[in-house]
Order: structure tokens, then C-alpha cells, then sequence
């Protein structure tokens, strides 16, 4: 009988035949371990040298690692092992062979982790991660779905830009540039006046000429659209909805969170309301002693890491070196050192550029847009996602809002996620009169002629509305306390990262 890891619990005493890879192998003389994963969990297949494993015995102690292989076998409980359960083999079919299956237990560069992307998320980690996208994404949809909005699928060709020119990826259309879609807003825009609610959700494409942890070049993106709404009740609904995320999440992921050593605590205390904060409060809170003393602190911490790194390297250097030191602990050694250096790497990277981040942070000046570090910093002085409410016009997009008593600001808001990680949503009310929104797009530039049919929209009873559009792949790393949101994404695109 066929069966699943994910269902051994069911079928404790009985034989079963698991259809897997082998994740990896020990072997002790007379016992092989043998683990194997088949997508929907790992189990350690015991296999003891008897006459009735003799015919595959030796086999099993040769297997390669990513062998695909079925093996039979009486289900045990055992708390102690991984899952839960223990197979005790009576048979073993190699279906596929592998040899030399490059992405090996020891720790590898990220280099090379990514041009082997194909096979990376075979390793334990990307399939945490990956699963908990899956349901990140099912939640979107369901979210939607039951909360009355209505699917509407936007074009990835773009005639014009719907965020800022500068990050436009063109296309050769027929002879005509058009450019991949930055955004569905402008069209789901259109859309909310006929469906009221709508949202979209595909992959989008920004020309990031800069390679940071939170930036692709393609990425998914969700944008709901409401007719009849103004800022605070857009605002409602992304609070409601990244709430909703979290607890699915939680409910669904405990243990995936738990292998990738996420703090769940934290996010158990994503409750509503979230905090909001206007521009101008969050520019004070930049320039406040708060900022200062987190960066201080910070510069303290990282340093004495650095210390106790320096410290391990140079001890570990030595051992290794020794002599009589048996290969095994050599290895050893070896991994353990190429993870300080890759630690002591990212942490002097850090804090060469603590200085500049106080700096900018110190002398943040109002009608500038909030930088990287900026957004950090307020979210690490928030452990529930912040609201930072209207900014500046001028930096923001030609589509928004202008604030009825004060025509510098706009009514959007971005949504920066706790614990540093930074913005997740960028929303607002949109420019619903006609004149406004003509002046919007000469004075960013644009040509009418590009947006005649979205100003048709202020024509034929115009109303209010707006919306907002949630990152995934931020999200999802926040939701799994990644550093790098090259993680959350099946085959990340990125500057300079384009293969496989
Ligand atoms: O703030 P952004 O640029 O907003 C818009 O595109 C609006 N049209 C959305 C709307 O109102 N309908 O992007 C929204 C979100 C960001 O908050 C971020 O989470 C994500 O999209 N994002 C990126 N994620 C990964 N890589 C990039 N290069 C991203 N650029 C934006
Ligand atoms: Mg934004």
C-alpha cells in the first residue's frame, strides 16, 4: 500500500510503501538509516542486515543521496525521530539513481545555492518556506474571495507606467515598446467601478537596479480596488486582511516556522489595531533619541559579535591545523568556519553602514521619502505592523490623493511590517477629480494621451476609491523571519540573477 509521511500516524502496525528520495544516510555496520522525504514530510527508514534484507542490504548502505527510491516497511511510532515515525525496511526499489548530488549537507555558498536552484528546494529549509508561500497565497485568494471582491485579471503588457518611469522593464511589442506591468492598480481602478470590489494578483516586474534583501525584479503582488472608500476604510480592510494572513499562518505552519526558528511569539502578538502614524509624526520619531539609541545599541552588540567571531575563527583555524585531527572533525571544523565568516561578513557589512543609517535617520528631513534604513527603524520601534500615513506628495505617485486641508501631503499610507521588516503594503485613495488628476500627470511628466482612458474614469461618475497592493514575497519572508527575500520565491529574479 502507497502512502504519504504526511499519514503515517494512520497507519502505525501496518506495512507501507513510501515513494521518496533519500534525503540522506548513515550507516552503522549492520544498519542503514536511511531518510527519506517525498514531499510531504521525512522519515527515517531503518535498514538492519538479516537474511531478508540481504538481497538490498549493501545497496541501501551505497544508495546516493537524491536517489529516488519506494521503500516498504512495518510503520513504528517514535517520538524521537523526525516526524514522529520509524519505517523498518522490507523492501527497496531504486527507481532512479543519483550520484554526486551537488547541494550536500555541508553549508555552501549562496552562489552556488542559486545557480542549483532547480535542485535547492529539495533541501529541508526551501520546502518550509515554499509551503508556507502556498498558503500565504491561498489565503490571499480566500480572503478575497469571501469577503465580497471580485477577481479581476489585469495585462502584464503595459502601454504606460503605472508606478515610476525609471523602473519600467520595455518590450519589443510588434515593433512598439511596451513595458511588463509594474502594477494592476490602474486597471482594477477601472474595474471597481463596475464589480465595486476587485482585486488582482499576478506577478509584476520593477527594473530594480539595486540588489538589496528586499528588492526582485519580479515579484507577486495582490491589489484590491474599492469603490466608495476613502483612506480610512481602505486602511481597514488591509488591516483585517494582513491579520488574516498572520493567524492562517500560525494555524497552519507552527512546525515549518519552528524549523526555520522563527519567533512565533511575535507573531502571535499581531493583534489588531495595528499602530498608525503620520509622515510627520514618523519623521519625528526618526530624529528622536528612540532611533538613536536603537542604532547605538545595535553598533554595541554587532561589535561584541564580531569580537566573539574573530575569537571562534582563529581558535577553529588552529584546530584544524593540528595535527592528528581525524577528517571527520576536520569537516567539521570546515563547515563551521565558512558559516562565522559568511555571520562575520554580513555583520561588518552592518555595521560600516550603522553610521550613515544614524545619519540619515538623524538628519531625515520633511518631503524626503523614507529610505530602507529609515523603515527599519520604524519597525523594529513597533511590534505590531505600523500605518505611516501621509506623505509628501511630491515623492509619492501621480495618482494620489491630495489631502483636502493640506494640499503638501497626499492620502496614502504604506504598511511597514515589525522587526525591521520594513514596508509590505503601499496604498491609498486615489485622485478622483478630473482637473487634480490632469495636473498630477503633467506635472510628473506623463503624456494624457498614455492615460486618456484612465482619466475617463473622473468623467463618468467619478467617486471615491482606492486600494492598496500587498508584496508576497515580502510578506512571506517577514511571516518566516528570513533575512532575504530571495527565499520566498520558487526562482527568485533579481539583478543579475536570471538562471535557471
Ligand atoms: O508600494 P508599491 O510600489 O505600490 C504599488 O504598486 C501600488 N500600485 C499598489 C496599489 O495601491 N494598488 O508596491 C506595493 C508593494 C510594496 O509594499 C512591496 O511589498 C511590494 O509591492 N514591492 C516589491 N516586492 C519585491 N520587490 C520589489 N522590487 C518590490 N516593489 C514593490
Ligand atoms: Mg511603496
Amino acid at each position: 500500500m502507497y502512502c504519504h509521511i504526511k499519514d503515517l500516524s494512520k497507519h502505525v502496525g501496518d506495512t507501507v510503501t513510501l515513494r521518496g528520495w533519500l534525503y540522506n544516510r548513515r550507516d552503522s555496520g549492520k544498519i542503514a538509516f536511511l531518510v527519506i522525504r517525498d514531499g510531504t514530510g521525512l522519515c527515517q527508514c531503518v535498514v538492519a542486515k538479516s537474511p531478508e534484507t540481504e538481497s538490498f542490504f549493501e545497496q541501501s548502505r551505497r544508495l546516493g543521496q537524491e536517489s529516488a527510491v519506494k521503500v516498504t516497511g512495518l510503520v513504528r511510532a517514535n517520538e524521537k525521530q523526525i516526524g514522529g515515525h520509524e519505517i523498518d525496511v522490507s523492501g527497496l526499489e531504486v527507481v532512479g539513481e543519483s550520484t554526486d548530488f551537488p547541494i550536500t549537507p555541508k553549508p555552501h555558498g549562496i552562489d552556488f545555492l542559486f545557480k542549483n536552484r532547480h535542485l535547492h528546494f529539495r533541501s529541508r529549509r526551501q520546502w518550509h518556506i515554499l509551503r508556507v508561500r502556498a498558503s500565504v497565497i491561498d489565503e490571499i485568494r480566500s480572503y478575497f474571495n469571501r469577503n465580497g471582491f471580485t477577481l479581476i485579471d489585469t495585462p502584464i503588457f503595459a502601454p504606460a507606467a503605472g508606478e515610476g518611469a525609471q523602473t519600467l522593464f520595455e518590450v519589443d511589442y510588434f515593433g512598439e515598446p511596451v513595458y511588463m506591468a509594474q502594477t494592476g492598480q490602474l486597471y482594477v481602478e477601472t474595474a471597481c467601478m463596475a464589480f465595486g470590489k476587485v482585486y488582482c494578483f499576478g506577478p509584476t516586474f520593477r527594473a530594480e537596479k539595486s540588489k538589496t534583501r528586499r528588492h526582485l525584479t519580479e515579484f507577486w503582488m495582490v491589489e484590491p480596488e474599492i469603490a466608495y472608500a476613502e483612506l480610512d476604510d481602505v486602511i481597514a480592510v488591509a488591516e483585517d486582511f494582513v491579520h488574516a494572513i498572520v493567524q492562517r499562518v500560525l494555524k497552519d505552519h507552527r512546525e515549518d516556522l519552528e524549523f526555520l526558528g522563527r519567533d512565533i511569539a511575535s507573531l502571535e502578538a499581531i493583534q489588531k489595531p495595528f499602530y498608525r502614524l503620520t509622515y510627520s509624526e514618523a519623521a519625528d520619531l526618526l530624529h528622536s533619541s528612540k532611533a538613536k539609541d536603537l542604532l547605538q545599541n545595535d553598533l554595541e552588540t554587532k561589535n561584541a559579535r564580531i569580537d566573539e567571531l574573530k575569537k571562534a575563527i582563529e581558535e577553529k583555524d588552529k584546530q584544524s591545523e593540528a595535527q592528528g585531527v581525524k577528517q571527520w572533525q576536520k569537516d567539521k571544523l570546515v563547515a563551521e568556519l565558512a558559516e562565522h565568516r559568511e555571520e562575520l561578513g554580513d555583520l561588518e557589512e552592518e555595521v560600516k553602514n550603522i553610521p550613515h543609517h544614524m545619519d540619515l535617520a538623524a538628519n531625515f528631513q520633511w518631503g524626503k521619502d523614507l529610505g530602507g534604513s529609515d523603515e527599519t527603524i520604524i519597525s523594529r520601534l513597533h511590534d505590531r505592523p505600523t500605518f505611516v500615513t501621509h506623505y509628501p506628495r511630491d515623492v509619492k505617485a501621480f495618482y494620489m490623493k491630495k489631502n483636502e486641508q493640506d494640499d503638501r501631503i497626499c492620502n496614502n499610507f504604506d504598511l511597514l511590517a515589525p522587526q525591521g521588516y520594513g514596508e509590505i503594503i503601499g496604498g491609498s485613495q486615489r485622485e478622483d477629480s478630473y482637473d487634480e488628476l490632469m495636473a498630477q500627470i503633467n506635472r510628473h511628466e506623463l503624456d494624457p494621451a498614455d492615460y486618456a482612458w484612465y482619466l475617463d474614469l473622473r468623467k463618468y461618475g467619478s467617486v471615491p476609491h482606492g486600494g492598496f497592493g500587498l508584496g508576497v514575497e515580502r510578506t512571506i519572508a517577514w511571516m518566516c523571519g528570513l533575512k532575504h527575500i530571495r527565499e520566498t520565491i520558487p526562482f527568485p529574479r533579481m539583478m543579475g540573477r536570471f538562471y535557471p
